[in-house]
């Protein structure tokens, strides 16, 4: 226990060390209008998330399977205008953001086995793709 406090401490440190450091994300320069729809895009990835754990903690998992997968998973990429969005990626950027699609649509089939700790670590595999897109670019 005591461990692990100071392991989660010590990562307090180390992050609010690199906050105060240089801004080394790449800039991707987009037009205002996809600017304010990538964004608005991205409140609603947060808001998916936060209805699936909590979905998954009320132990709904077919409900959690559904929110992933249409709003985050592969299904979800018509609506999104995602196509459009992607031409003004770069490359990287552009993997980065498929391999979310990915792994929502993977979180998906994981929850329908109904399984809750491999769900949850589904779940992991998605906002990894989060934290190393923002680590990596800003478009303002
Ligand atoms: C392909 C890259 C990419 C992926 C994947 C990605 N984001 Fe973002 N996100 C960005 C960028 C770039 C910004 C804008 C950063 C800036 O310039 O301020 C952003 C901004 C945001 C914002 C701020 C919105 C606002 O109105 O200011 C939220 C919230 C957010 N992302 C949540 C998420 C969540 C949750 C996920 C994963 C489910 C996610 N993002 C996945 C690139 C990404």
């Amino acid at each position: 226990m005591l461990l692990r406090i100071l392991f989660g401490a010590s990562l307090l440190v180390i992050s609010s060390v690199s906050m105060g450091s240089e801004d080394t994300r790449e800039w991707v320069k987009l037009p205002e209008k996809m600017q304010e729809h990538m964004l608005a895009s991205m409140r609603n990835h947060l808001e998916t998330i936060n209805k699936i754990l909590m979905q998954l903690s009320a132990g709904e998992m077919d409900e959690a399977a559904d929110t992933a997968e249409q709003n985050l998973g592969m299904s979800s990429l018509d609506d999104h205008g995602a196509e459009h969005l992607a031409t003004f990626m770069p490359e990287a950027m552009r993997v980065t953001g498929t391999s979310m699609h990915r792994a929502a649509s993977r979180f998906a089939l994981r929850a329908q086995e109904g399984e809750v700790l491999p769900a949850y670590a589904a779940v992991q595999e998605i906002t990894a793709a989060c934290v190393a897109c923002h680590a990596a670019y800003r478009i303002r």
